[in-house]
Formats: C-alpha cells, sequence, structure tokens
C-alpha cells in the first residue's frame, strides 16, 4: 500500500477498541521481520525508529530505505519517529520524510510539555505528519536491555490535565504514564487500569502504551479494553532475536553470518505477528 500517517493507522481504533503495534527497527533486518508480520497478516503497523538507537544508525540512509520499502508492502505503514528529544531532531525527522513524530517533554514542567509539544505541532502541520505526546513520564531505560526498573506511580499521567493537554496542544495521539517502563522491568509490571479508564474518559484521542515488552498477552487484552490504541514494544524481540543467536552459535554447527541473521529476522517476526495478533488490530487486506 503505502506510507500513511500516524492518524491514519489509529482511524477507528478508539470506536473499535484495539490497539495497533508500534515496533522499533534499529537495523534492516528488523524492518523487514516489522513489514513482513504486518503483511502476513494484513494488518497496518507502525514502524518506529527511536532516537536513542541513531548511535546504530546513518539515519539518512535508513530512513530512505525505509520509506522505499514502505512503498513496496501491501498494508498501511506509518513511519514514527520515536521519542524525539529536541526540535532539532523533531526537525530533521520530518525533513527526512517521517509521516508521524514523537515529541518527548513528559519530564519538563507541564507547561513547558504544553509549549514544547503545541510548537512541534505547529512545525508539523505543513507537512501533514501526525504528532505524538506523553503526559506524566514513563521510566525505565530507554534501549537499556540490562536493568529492570519499576515504575514510579508519582510519575503517572495525571488525568485532570488531560483534556487541557490535549486541547491546548492538538496533538494527534497521547502517551500515558499508568505503570509500565522501558526496558525490562524489577518484579512483575503492576498496571493501573482505574487510571487508565479515567484517563479514556477524558479525552477522544488514540491513548499510547509504551515499555509494551514484559506485560503478559492479559495485560494486553486489559489496557486494549481499557483504552489503549498504540503499543510501543522493542526490548522483548531485540532480546529473543539475540538469544536465538546465541543459542545456534552454541549448537556448535558451522553456520555463515546470513544463518544467523536469517533467523534472527524470523523470531523477530514470528513475535511482532503475534502481539499483532493480541492488540487485536483488524485486518485491512
Ligand atoms: P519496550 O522496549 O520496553 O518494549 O518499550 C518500547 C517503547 O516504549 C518504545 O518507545
Amino acid at each position: 500500500m503505502a506510507l500513511v500517517t500516524l492518524k491514519e493507522t489509529l482511524k477507528g481504533s478508539v470506536q473499535g477498541r484495539y490497539a495497533v503495534g508500534s515496533f522499533n527497527a534499529a537495523n534492516h533486518g528488523m524492518v523487514e521481520a516489522i513489514l513482513a508480520a504486518s503483511e502476513e497478516l494484513g494488518t497496518p503497523v507502525i514502524l518506529s525508529i527511536a532516537e536513542v538507537h541513531f548511535r546504530y544508525l546513518d539515519l539518512d540512509k535508513f530512513v530512505s530505505y525505509a520509506l522505499h520499502r514502505i512503498e513496496e508492502v501491501s498494508t498501511p505503514v506509518a513511519l514514527h519517529l520515536d521519542h524525539g528529544l529536541s526540535m532539532e531532531t523533531i526537525k530533521r525527522g520530518l525533513d527526512l520524510g517521517f509521516s508521524s513524530v514523537m515529541i518527548d517533554a513528559s519530564q519538563q514542567p507541564y507547561e513547558e510539555n504544553v509549549r514544547i509539544t503545541r510548537s512541534v505541532v505547529e512545525l508539523a502541520k505543513p507537512y501533514g505528519v501526525s504528532v505524538e505526546a506523553e503526559l506524566g513520564f514513563v521510566g525505565g531505560g530507554e534501549g537499556n536491555l540490562v536493568e529492570g526498573s519499576v515504575a514510579n506511580p508519582s510519575d503517572f499521567t495525571d488525568p485532570e490535565l488531560v483534556a487541557d493537554f490535549v486541547e491546548k496542544t492538538g496533538v494527534d495521539a497521547l502517551a500515558v504514564a499508568i505503570g509500565t517502563v522501558h526496558g525490562p522491568y524489577k518484579g512483575q509490571p503492576a498496571l493501573d487500569l482505574e487510571l487508565l479508564r479515567e484517563i479514556r474518559g477524558r479525552t477522544t484521542i488514540p491513548l499510547v502504551l509504551h515499555g509494551g515488552s514484559g506485560l503478559s498477552d492479559q495485560d494486553f487484552r486489559n489496557v486494549v479494553a481499557n483504552g489503549i490504541n498504540k503499543v510501543n514494544f522493542y526490548t522483548h524481540f531485540s532480546l529473543a532475536a539475540a538469544a536465538k543467536v546465541a543459542e545456534l552459535i552454541k549448537g556448535g554447527k558451522p553456520l555463515g553470518y546470513p544463518d544467523l541473521t536469517t533467523a534472527a529476522e524470523q523470531e523477530i517476526k514470528s513475535i511482532v505477528a503475534h502481539q499483532i495478533g493480541v492488540f487485536g488490530t483488524p485486518r485491512v487486506i
């Protein structure tokens, strides 16, 4: 099909009570695995590139490759800049051709988060690009694969601010903090579903859950049933692909580099496909 905006991939998700997966790609094999899962299931997908992963990439070349591949697949795909941390990164992302950007000013005081997010919405408008922002703070280590974290309830989204934030900024999707963290968890994640329901009651725009890895299928069904429309997911398939490669090497058979990368891609594809099923994303082709 073609490149679409985040707004387009999430159209109908609030009414339909389903979520679309947003999967981070930090190399070419990850792009292929994510797009292959989307095509196999006939569902839209959000292909994300996070600023913390820029260190692995030549961003200009990688985005042009991703855009080219998106045009070749049969499903609608948004190319999303995940956790843009500065105006410079957002501007660069807009010029490179992302169809969606996230500005993460969640650690700023409320009024500053509003101001920064509003200016990104203004900047993105002429490009026709969607904007996601975060209210409250989802902790943990974005891109961290080692240490587990616990969500801090004092960082959770204040439901009283939701309507005001959405109205003042004009964002297309809102990331909320309800108990998830980026990267591995210390212990079991405890999700505040009551808070999620309250937030859902305060706005009609799609809500985003960051830090999907480590949640059970039932957790996902619960958050989707209570108002989440986009789930960000990365750490689990990144670790699983690396474990697959380690297992093959340990097996002792002589293997070439493509044997390892192909096995890693297969692993990612099957995890992404499983998650898409759990999120309830409807087939569109
Ligand atoms: P995980 O790596 O914990 O799945 O989180 C991904 C994420 O939220 C990207 O923004």
